[in-house]
């Protein structure tokens, strides 16, 4: 699903910025660039959703490093 149109980003780039370790208010807007001139602002302004999809991709993947090794593999497509 896209979160951003100006952008054009989906709640999986959230996601996997998340396990990038942006999950912070500045550096999401920082690593997609929701401030810059080409934006419509709704996304900087609501930033707090970007956030709240970026913890709970963070809480998910916290959890991966107790799986066994073999669980913890993303599967070859
Ligand atoms: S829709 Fe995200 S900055 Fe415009």
């Amino acid at each position: 699903m896209y979160v951003c149109l100006c952008k054009g980003l989906t709640e999986s780039d959230v996601q996997q910025a998340a396990v990038n370790g942006n999950v912070c208010p500045d550096t999401l807007k920082a690593c997609f660039g929701l401030e810059d001139e080409d934006c419509c602002g709704r996304c900087a302004k609501n930033i707090h959703e970007l956030v709240a999809i970026a913890h709970s991709a963070r809480s998910l993947t916290s959890t991966l490093p107790l799986l066994p090794q073999h669980h913890r593999q993303r599967p070859a497509y």
